[in-house]
């Protein structure tokens, strides 16, 4: 059986964890393969809201394996305050949770050097969630870090002081004040209930799995607009949140990724610094925000809001193979008579239909198309057969121009307002 993938093609926050927990029983394990808690996933059902930042969205279903993969980067102290709000609601988490070895440790001074890093930069600052990524996979690639697995060893202590006292020096050249005592003594004790969890070689679990016939969903965080290598570069995060990230943060060779989904949202959004070609800045964007609640659900920072950009999410769908499309928030949407659609950019006195270069540093003015909205409320309907007419063209146009079928629509946070739809597109 394949891995299939659920990943964000915008700047994050397209409702990842929801549609995940939806489609949960039609999986046997749940994967989370990279990034760490700068995540949030929101969860809603029976009238409770949950939010995730390292644990994989299956882990309210019972019988389903969730697996936090080596591609993930771990900070013991959310970690294990997630764990304790998911006990006060009996979940049994060594029932249903393994850890991956590999996973690289988030150190209290990775988050010291991330929340450094981003005062010396100033205006120019990046936007982090300061939750430590961006230092921490630096010392992956730098083959400083530690690993899960490292917990076990003799010397673990020794290797940690080792690492910190590299940290320190480099801490020692920014103009930033701290007191690591009591961080570093609850790090410390949450590290010591690590041992309690089920630590695996992930790698191998998954492929056996896999070739038992196990049905398997690769969960992505953050949005393809965020990877490393295919983001709005350096406004990005540390790791690959794209379809390959998932066969390096798991071990799963590429041919063996079946389904990619690709989520996005019926407009757009970003969190933190960058460029953002589609931004409502005005009364507009505002109007967005209030009636999408858009803000963040790690950081509670107002989300930057938009229309959504069409050349974006055609290189998003590129570079991940997506092969069924997700569309989330079409709710929010019923606030507005009229939608823009951005189809293209002016960019340098010239039409152009694709993301350039540099993006950062570059004027890029939206070319927008006008489509008629939907003023019904879309919360309460029970199937894709009750939509009005106006956002079926709306799904329709965007099938026709991503050229990929659209098979999920979302209209509520809740695990019931979820419309699943048999798409007639075909590629003409
Ligand atoms: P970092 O990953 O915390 O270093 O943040 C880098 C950039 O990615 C910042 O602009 C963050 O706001 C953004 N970011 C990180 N994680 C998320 C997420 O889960 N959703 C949306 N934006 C995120």
């Amino acid at each position: 059986m394949k891995v299939d993938v659920l990943l964000g093609l915008q700047w994050g926050d397209e409702g990842k964890g929801k549609v995940v927990d939806v489609l949960t029983p039609d999986y046997d394990v749940i994967a989370r393969f990279q990034g760490g808690p700068n995540a949030g996933h929101t969860l809603e059902f029976d009238g409770i809201k949950h939010v995730l930042h390292t644990i994989p969205s299956g882990i309210f279903h019972s019988n389903k394996t969730n697996v936090v993969g080596n591609g993930v980067v771990i900070d013991p102290i959310i970690f294990m305050k997630e764990i304790v709000a998911l006990e006060a609601m009996n979940v049994n988490i060594n029932e249903r949770m393994v850890i991956s070895r590999k996973a690289h440790l988030i150190l209290p001074t990775h988050r010291l050097l991330d929340a450094a890093s981003e005062q010396a930069k100033g205006k120019k600052k990046i936007g982090s969630t300061l939750k430590g990524i961006g230092p921490t996979y630096m010392d992956k690639t730098g083959r400083n870090g530690l690993r899960i697995g490292d917990i076990e060893s003799d010397n673990f202590q020794e290797r940690y002081d080792a690492l910190k006292s590299k940290h320190l020096q480099l801490l020692a050249q920014y103009d930033f004040e701290f007191d690591l005592t009591e961080m570093e003594a609850e790090w410390m004790k949450c590290i010591e209930k690590f041992k309690g969890f089920k630590l695996v070689d992930s790698e191998h679990l998954i492929n056996a799995q896999r070739r038992a016939g196990k049905k398997i969903l690769a969960e992505g965080a953050q949005g393809t607009l965020l990877d490393i290598d295919f983001g709005s570069y350096p406004f990005v995060t540390s790791s690959n949140t794209i379809t390959a990230g998932a066969c390096t943060g798991l071990g799963v060779a590429p041919n063996q990724i079946g389904e990619v989904y690709g989520i996005f949202k019926a407009y757009c959004t970003r969190v933190g610094s960058g460029p953002f070609p589609t931004e409502l800045d005005g009364e507009v964007g505002e109007r967005m925000r209030k009636a999408g609640h858009e803000f963040g659900a790690t950081t509670g920072r107002p989300r930057r809001c938009g229309w959504i950009d069409i050349p974006a999410l055609k290189y998003a769908c590129m570079i991940n193979g997506v092969t069924q499309l997700i569309m989330t928030k079409a709710d929010v949407l019923s606030e507005f008579e009229h939608i823009k659609v951005c189809t293209a950019y002016e960019y340098l006195g010239e039409k152009i239909d694709y993301l350039p270069f540099d993006v950062v540093g570059s004027e890029l003015t939206p070319v927008y198309e006008e489509l008629e909205g939907w003023s019904e409320d879309l919360t309460g309907l029970g199937s894709i057969d009750e939509i009005p007419s106006t956002l079926q063209a709306y799904i329709d146009y965007l099938e026709r121009i991503l050229e990929t079928p659209i098979t999920i629509v979302s209209v509520g946070p809740d695990r019931n307002q979820t419309l699943m739809r048999e798409s007639t597109w075909v590629i003409a």
